[in-house]
């Protein structure tokens, strides 16, 4: 007999549904008996004791389903040990609810914050198995998180989609790329959209450079340039600030987001026309592409693996094509940012395209 508890938590993203199907499929095909204890909302299902006892009946035709079967929810890892409006104790709570349960086990989807809780809960004496999730692809200890491939489809899709216009107009086009902090998914739909200028928050970005771009294009008679710019993205000018000093002048930014002042800027200094898109949650949205559907299956029977070795405390990574146990106090808390000076900004350099240094 095995119990398990199960909770999606943070920003959602195609492929939940498919990776807790991964570990219930492997867990009721190898185990005599199974209890599956599904937390409603992130932790608040396990902080207030608000789950579903599901069957397998639950993860079926799930496999290619958007969003979370369990609903998810932001709660902020630097918040778990300040009490409730109610000033409950959300850690002793959470604890209470799984021994309570009697659980062998808690798998945990999510992203970077999430696993910092997770990583919290396996340092209170809780068994734990987190497997990564995020469109940022920013978890450090995995090559790649569920959701990426999925979000990198649509960004494409949308650069592609701005090519076609952009190419019956002269102007300037910015699509504005999620990834929070990371450069990740701008860098890759932004290759593979053909985007002539890609900014990410690990270069910061010197706007005359953007702008000697965007001229070097006009020159050689090009009548359109598109900038694939990350939410995150950064000048060099702010990234000389301190972060206090820059979230300061962020929050008193007459702009609703970087790729606006961006595009004002070029306006201004070029006359030429400029256009914003921002495909935003779309990018979190619809159905899984296939590799994700494949990694989630693969880490999701990895992790019913694990437990039914009974072997805790862990991330379930693929590493170099493989799923690897990835000791949770090891990488919880850490990021994986893009190295500006990777192979790939290289070869894209190669072959002109400017990241605005
Ligand atoms: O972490 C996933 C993500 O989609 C980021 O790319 C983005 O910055 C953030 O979540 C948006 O968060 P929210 O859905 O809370 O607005």
């Amino acid at each position: 007999m095995k119990k398990i508890g199960m909770l999606t938590s943070g920003g959602d993203c195609q492929a939940l549904n498919a990776a807790m199907r991964g570990v219930v499929k492997g867990l009721s095909e190898n185990v005599d008996e199974l209890e599956v204890y599904g937390f409603l909302n992130g932790y608040k299902g396990l902080i207030y004791g608000d789950y579903r006892l599901l069957t397998s009946a639950d993860f079926s035709g799930i496999l290619t389903k958007g969003g979370t079967i369990l609903g998810s929810s932001r709660q902020p890892f630097k918040q778990m040990r300040v009490p409730d409006e109610n000033g409950l104790d959300k850690v002793k709570a959470m604890k209470s609810t799984y021994f309570k349960l009697n659980l062998d086990c808690l798998v945990i989807l999510g992203g970077n914050g999430t696993e910092k809780t997770a990583n919290l809960l396996r340092e209170e004496g809780l068994n734990i198995i987190h497997l990564p999730k995020t469109i940022d692809n920013d978890i450090y200890g995995t090559d790649v998180t569920f959701g990426f491939q999925s979000a990198i489809n649509i960004a494409t899709e949308a650069i592609d989609c701005i090519h076609t216009t952009a190419a019956s107009h002269n102007r300037v086009f910015i699509v504005e790329v999620m990834g929070h902090k990371v450069g990740w998914l701008t860098l890759y739909a932004g290759v593979a959209g053909g985007a002539d200028i890609i900014l990410l928050p690990e270069i910061p970005y010197d706007v005359e450079k953007v702008i000697e771009a965007i001229n070097k294009r006009t020159k050689a008679g090009k009548g359109f340039t598109i900038l694939a710019v990350a939410e995150g993205a950064i000048s060099k000018e702010d990234a000389a600030l301190s972060k206090k000093e820059y979230k300061e002048k962020v929050a008193k930014r007459k702009y609703p987001s970087v790729s606006y002042e961006i595009a004002d800027r070029i306006m201004k200094e070029t006359g030429v026309e400029v256009r914003v898109t921002v495909p935003g949650h779309t990018q979190r949205g619809g159905s899984p592409c296939p590799y994700d559907r494949v990694l989630c299956t693969r880490l999701g029977s990895a992790a019913a693996k694990a437990i039914m070795d009974e072997d805790y405390g862990y991330m379930i990574a693929m590493v170099n094509g493989k799923t690897k146990r990835v000791p949770l106090g090891e990488v919880a808390g850490k990021l994986k940012t893009v190295d500006p000076n990777c192979q790939m900004i290289k070869e894209a350099k190669r072959i002109g395209i400017s990241f605005g240094e």
